[in-house]
């Protein structure tokens, strides 16, 4: 079983993936780690001198391979699931959006200078939309605003149990 966290920044992606790993006993890969391990670069470094669209590609590239591979629990960059490639690559494993409310993603995350999407000036309308994309490509959603992670992992957990959800 491949479960990967779909969601915006500030969802949790990160820590709620790790923590269901250790409890499924599956390895986990952060794919925004992954690409900057890869490149030894940072993200927000590729995004500076490469371009918000050859992030995509390397994004969209890594996502794909570790779908391919073996079981695991895989978190997701919040933009990976803007591209149609990668959204077509979740229909063959379990996707999970964890829900943040804008409000709470700011307070988590603040003007975090590693995230470049951040310093966008119409970055709510990127959360607006993005809303409908996560609970388009999501097998099931779990809330996480005012929760601790232990108690995200704990829903998530229980939801995975009930085996996944048809349609
Ligand atoms: C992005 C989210 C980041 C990272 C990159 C772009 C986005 O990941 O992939 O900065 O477009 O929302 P997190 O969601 O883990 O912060």
């Amino acid at each position: 079983m491949t479960v990967v966290l779909m969601g915006f920044m500030g969802a949790g992606k990160s820590t709620v993936g790790y923590m269901l790993a250790e409890k499924l006993g599956l390895p986990f890969v952060d794919i925004d780690i992954l690409i900057e391990h890869r490149t030894r670069r940072r993200v927000r470094d590729i995004f500076s001198e490469d371009g918000e669209a050859e992030f995509r590609r390397l994004e969209h590239e890594a996502i794909v391979e570790v779908l391919s591979g073996t079981d695991a629990v895989v978190a997701l960059g919040g933009g990976a699931v803007e591209h149609p490639g990668t959204r077509e690559a979740l229909r063959n494993v379990i996707a999970v959006h964890l829900e943040v409310s804008y409000e709470e993603a700011l307070l988590r995350i603040g003007n975090d200078d590693l995230r470049p999407m951040m310093a966008r000036p119409d970055i709510r309308d990127v959360y607006d939309r993005r809303l409908g994309v996560y609970s388009e490509a999501a097998d099931f959603s779990v809330k996480t605003d005012l929760r601790r992670p232990e108690e995200v992992v704990e829903e998530l957990a229980g939801n995975l149990s009930l085996g996944k959800p048809s349609g």
